[in-house]
């Protein structure tokens, strides 16, 4: 059985103070969410502790949106799983493709943090998708593979969410189709070795069209930017049907 995992992507958004303000929006719109569904909020590294300590008790999950491979050291600026997992973070996102975009991130710095996340018991939710360039040029199925076989070398896939996310559908409101996205997600899915691995769309997924990116039969969730960030919204999107 294939676990269904909503998460929210806060991107560099929100202070300590508006966390907070989400949270008491968002946590009482949860109370008649199924069962079946895991909801996670992946937010900036000051906001870890905001969410950990009022998540408490509650069902929402709390992730990071990076972690290094070292366990420490002179790694200025960087966080370890270690830091993570202390304040109770559960997830972390690796391999986003902002961070590939303007940080250097490449597949095998990928690959390495994907193997500390879950070494320290985190989940790590990989980030893979394709340019609207290389989309145009043909090259989408070649480019996802790649991101698949050196990203997942050595990584344990039964601790392991992967989120297809096609680069040109990321904060531009052009989704990609839904039979599109479930066309991918099933490629992907042929190249695992555990075929329950969930398996998430991202890429402008909204209140408008959650439903329909979630009746498809090979997505497993939805990993969400901007609809994240206000508590209707994301409430709504957690709460598809
Ligand atoms: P948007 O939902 O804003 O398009 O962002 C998607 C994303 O990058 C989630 O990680």
């Amino acid at each position: 059985m294939r676990k269904i995992v909503i998460a929210g992507n806060w991107k560099m958004y929100k202070t300590q103070e508006e966390s907070a303000e989400f949270l008491n929006g968002f946590l009482p719109t949860l109370e008649d969410t199924p069962s079946d569904r895991d909801v996670v909020l992946c937010v900036p590294y000051t906001d870890l502790t905001v969410l950990s300590q009022n998540l408490h008790g509650s069902r929402v999950m709390v992730g990071a949106q990076n972690v290094h491979w070292a366990s420490e050291g002179a790694f200025t600026g960087e966080i370890s799983a270690k830091m993570l997992t202390e304040i109770g973070v559960r997830y972390v996102t690796v391999g986003h493709s902002e961070r590939r975009q303007y940080f250097g991130e490449t597949d095998d710095t990928v690959n390495q943090r994907l193997r500390a996340a879950q070494e320290a018991g985190l989940t790590p939710i990989l980030c893979v998708g394709e340019s609207k360039q290389e989309r145009d040029d043909g090259d989408t199925e070649n480019v996802i593979f790649e991101q698949l076989k050196i990203g997942l070398e050595e990584v344990d896939q039964n601790n392991l969410v992967i989120a297809y996310e096609p680069i040109w559908a990321i904060g531009t409101g052009d989704t990609c189709a839904s039979e599109e996205a479930n066309r991918v997600i099933g490629l992907i899915r042929s190249k695992l070795t555990n075929q329950d691995v969930p398996i998430q769309y991202g890429g402008s997924v909204k209140p408008e069209n959650v439903d329909e990116i979630m009746a498809q039969p090979e997505i497993d969730g939805a990993l969400v930017g901007g609809a994240s960030l206000k508590p209707e919204s994301f409430a709504r999107i957690v709460n598809f049907n």
